[in-house]
C-alpha cells in the first residue's frame, strides 16, 4: 500500500492524494484543497499544537507511551549512570560523545568561561532583595546580549561555538550570583579546579573557608540532575527558542524568551509549585482532601502529569533514586512522605489513571533541591541551568535546517467583518 492519505472533499467532490512521511502529512500540502478559485486553500487548526511537528529533529527523541527518552540515541538511564554533565552536553551539542582528548579540551574551554562582567554584578546589585532569581537570571541573560555584540553574527559557527561556551559556562554563575544576593552575601569566584557542578555548588556555598570543597554525594546528585534535565524535545521553552531564532535574533535574546517561558508553573516552574503545594498539605493525614480537590477541578496536582509522557516519566524514577543518597547526607525530608502518600493515591484512583497521569521531572526534583539548601523560588533556575544546553542545540538546529524560516503561523478569524470608524459623538 502507498505512503499516501487519499481525501475527498465533499464539498466538491474532488479527490486529493497527499503523501505521508514520517508519520505526518505536510500542512501546506492540504492547501491545494479549495472549494474555488478564490479560496485560501485548507489550513490545518493545532491550538497549543497538541499534534504538530513543527521540525525535524535529531537530538532528542520521546516515546511518551514506554516512557523512554533518548539524547542523541542514548536512554537517559545510561547517561544518567556513566556519564556527568559536560559530556552529556558535548553529546547534545555535537551529536556524538566526545573521545577522552575531546572532553578534557570541552570541559577546559568551558571553565574558561564562568566569569561574569564586573558590570554584571552592579547590574544584578540593582534588583530588591527579595527579587525572585528566575526574574534576576532571565533579565541577567538578556543583558548578556550587550556585552557580546558579536553574537548577532549567528551564521558564523566560529561565533556560535563562542557563544555556546559563553553561556554554558556563565548561566551557573548568574544563578549563583542571583541567590548569593537574595541572602545578602558577597558574590563568590569560580573555582576552575573544581567540576562544572562542584564550581556551581561553591559559587553558591562557599563562605569564610579558603577552599570550597564540595560533598561528593551532593555534587554527583546534582551533576545527574542536570544530566535529566537538559534537553526534552520540542516543549514549551525550546519552541520559544526556535520561534525567537527563527527571527535571526542572538541566542541570549532568545535564551531569554524561553528561559521566561520555563518560568511558568505548568512548565519549569511546576518544581517550585510542587514543594509549595507540598508545604500547604503539610502531613500525610491531609492528602485524601487534596487528591478530592484536584478531581473536582479545584486545582492541579502539580508535578504530575505531561503533555507527551503517557506513562511514568524515567526522568522521575531516576530523580527518585538520587534522592535516597541526597537523603543519606543531609537528613531526611519529611515532605518525601507527602509526595510518596500522594503518588501512591493518584497512581490508584482512576480520575489519574484514565488521564494517564504520572508524577513528572518535577514532582520529585524539587524535594532534593530543597533538602541541598535551595529555597523554592531558586528551583525553576536549577532548572534552567542545564536546560541552556538543549536549547542552544535546537536553535543550532533550527538555524542550520533548510526548511526552516521565520516562525508565522496562521489563524481562524471569528471577530468583526469590516465595518466604518464611528464618530465619537455618534457611539452609543
Ligand atoms: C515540564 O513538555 C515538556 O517536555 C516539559 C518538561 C520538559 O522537560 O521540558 O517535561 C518539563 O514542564 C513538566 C510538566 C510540569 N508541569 C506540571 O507538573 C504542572 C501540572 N501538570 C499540568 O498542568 C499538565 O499535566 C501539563 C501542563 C504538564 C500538560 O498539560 P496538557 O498536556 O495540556 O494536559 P491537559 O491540561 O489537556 O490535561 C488533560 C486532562 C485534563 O482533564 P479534563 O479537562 O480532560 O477533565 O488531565 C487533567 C486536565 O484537567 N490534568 C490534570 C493535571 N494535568 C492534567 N489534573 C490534575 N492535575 C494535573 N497535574
Amino acid at each position: 500500500m502507498p505512503d499516501t492519505l487519499t481525501i475527498t472533499d465533499n464539498r466538491t467532490g474532488k479527490q486529493y492524494e497527499v503523501p505521508i512521511d514520517r508519520g505526518a502529512v505536510r500542512a501546506m500540502d492540504l492547501r491545494q484543497i479549495k472549494t474555488d478559485a478564490d479560496d485560501f486553500g485548507l489550513k490545518t487548526y493545532d491550538p497549543a499544537l497538541v499534534n504538530t511537528a513543527s521540525c525535524v529533529s535529531r537530538i532528542t527523541n520521546i516515546d511518551g507511551d514506554r516512557g523512554i527518552l533518548l539524547y542523541r540515541g542514548y536512554p537517559i538511564e545510561q547517561l544518567a549512570e556513566h556519564s556527568d554533565f559536560l559530556e552529556t552536553a558535548y553529546l547534545l551539542l555535537a551529536g556524538e560523545l566526545p573521545t577522552a582528548a575531546q572532553l578534557t579540551k570541552w570541559k577546559t574551554n568551558v571553565a574558561t568561561h564562568t566569569m561574569l562582567h564586573e558590570n554584571m554584578k552592579k547590574f544584578m546589585d540593582g534588583f530588591r532583595y527579595d527579587a525572585h532569581p528566575m526574574g534576576i537570571f532571565l533579565s541577567t541573560v538578556g543583558a548578556l546580549s550587550t556585552f557580546y555584540p558579536d553574537a548577532k553574527d549567528i551564521f558564523s559557527e566560529d561565533s556560535r561555538r563562542t557563544q555556546t561556551l559563553r553561556l554554558i559556562a556563565k548561566v551557573p554563575s548568574i544563578a549563583a550570583y542571583a541567590y548569593r544576593h537574595s541572602q545578602g552575601r558577597p558574590y563568590v569566584q569560580p573555582d576552575n579546579e573544581l567540576s562544572f557542578t562542584g564550581n556551581f555548588l561553591n559559587m553558591l556555598f562557599k563562605m569564610a573557608e579558603l577552599k570550597y570543597q564540595p560533598n561528593p554525594v551532593l555534587e554527583r546528585a546534582l551533576d545527574v540532575l542536570f544530566i535529566l534535565h537538559a534537553d526534552h524535545e520540542q516543549n514549551c521553552s525550546t519552541s520559544a527558542m526556535r520561534t525567537i531564532g527563527s527571527a535571526h535574533s542572538d541566542p541570549y535574546s532568545a535564551l531569554t524568551g524561553a528561559a521566561a517561558a520555563l518560568y511558568g508553573p505548568l512548565h519549569g516552574g511546576a518544581n517550585e509549585a510542587v514543594l509549595r503545594m507540598l508545604s500547604e498539605i503539610g502531613s500525610v493525614e491531609n492528602v485524601p482532601k487534596v487528591i478530592e480537590s484536584v478531581k473536582s477541578g479545584e486545582r492541579r496536582l502539580m508535578g504530575f502529569g505531561h503533555r507527551v509522557y503517557k506513562s511514568y516519566d524515567p526522568r522521575a524514577k531516576i530523580i527518585k533514586r538520587i534522592a535516597d543518597l541526597v537523603f543519606a547526607v543531609t537528613g531526611h525530608n519529611p515532605r518525601l512522605e507527602i509526595a510518596l502518600e500522594l503518588e501512591r493515591i493518584a497512581l490508584q484512583d482512576d480520575y489519574f489513571v484514565e488521564r494517564r497521569l504520572y508524577p513528572n521531572v518535577d514532582f520529585y526534583s524539587g524535594l532534593i533541591y530543597e533538602a541541598m539548601g535551595f529555597q523554592p523560588d531558586m528551583f525553576p533556575v536549577l532548572f534552567a541551568i542545564p536546560r541552556t544546553v538543549g536549547w542552544i542545540a535546537q536553535w543550532e538546529e533550527m538555524l542550520l535546517d533548510d526548511e526552516q524560516r521565520i516562525t508565522r503561523p496562521r489563524q481562524i478569524y471569528t471577530g468583526a467583518a469590516q465595518r466604518d470608524y464611528v464618530p465619537r459623538e455618534k457611539r452609543r
